[in-house]
């Protein structure tokens, strides 16, 4: 079982991967369980990870294309090296992010196209798709007006328009034929608890 947590920042998503984390460490001991996170979780991924999105070169700007290239190698080195043998040996993984990450912000928002995007990353999902994608939907202006985690990202610093057109992204991403029965959008306003209830009861695990 391959679950993964989508959505735009302040969507709620890190913090609800983390309690279905601990609630199914609970329920099927620590050893059963993987969390991951894109891009990341391997030395190489995590390296990737600040050139995508942690870092900013004086005299120029990161093409899109070269921005969706890094998501996918990082990707490749997380899904092949470590959450396919995982899935392989029985474990459950959660990740935070997943493909559709690169779909919804490279896709649509830096306007790259969501088929340009799949066929990017073709090599890299083939055989590894999610089987559930929680989609943390939120309202734009009431997920920006929430704090973030302080680590610089380069993506946190777009106005609301950027973030709206993530959305359409992943709006998008939720009609694609490889996302049919895949996708499941979870109401993200509310506490921290209720919105968990009710991803707990999509879970048939
Ligand atoms: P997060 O760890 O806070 O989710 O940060 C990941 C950031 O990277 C977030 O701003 C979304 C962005 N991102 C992409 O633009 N494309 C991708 O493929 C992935 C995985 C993340």
């Amino acid at each position: 079982m391959y679950i993964v947590f989508e959505g735009i920042v302040g969507s709620g998503k890190s913090t609800q991967s983390k309690k279905l984390v601990e609630f199914l460490c609970e329920k099927y001991g620590n050893e059963k369980i993987l969390h991951v996170r894109e891009p990341g979780s391997t030395p190489i991924a995590e390296d990737i990870r600040h050139l995508c999105q942690g870092k900013e070169w004086a005299n120029e700007l990161m093409h899109p294309l070269t921005n969706a290239y890094l998501y996918t190698a990082a990707r490749t080195q997380t899904l092949h090296t470590v959450v396919k043998p995982a899935l392989e040996s029985g474990q459950i993984v959660v990740s935070d992010r997943s493909f559709l990450s690169s779909c919804a912000y490279q896709g649509e928002a830096q306007g790259l196209g969501i088929d340009t995007i799949l066929s990017v990353n073709q090599d890299a999902i083939r055989g590894i798709l999610p089987d559930i994608v929680f989609y943390m939907d939120i309202d734009v202006e009431t997920a920006l007006s929430r704090t973030f985690d302080a680590v610089w990202d380069k993506w946190e610093k777009m106005g609301s328009d950027f973030f709206h057109s993530i959305v359409r992204g992943y709006d998008k991403c939720e009609k694609l034929d490889i996302m049919k029965n895949r996708f499941i959008r979870i109401d993200a306003s509310g506490s921290q608890q209720e919105i968990f209830e009710r991803i707990v009861q999509k879970i048939k695990i």
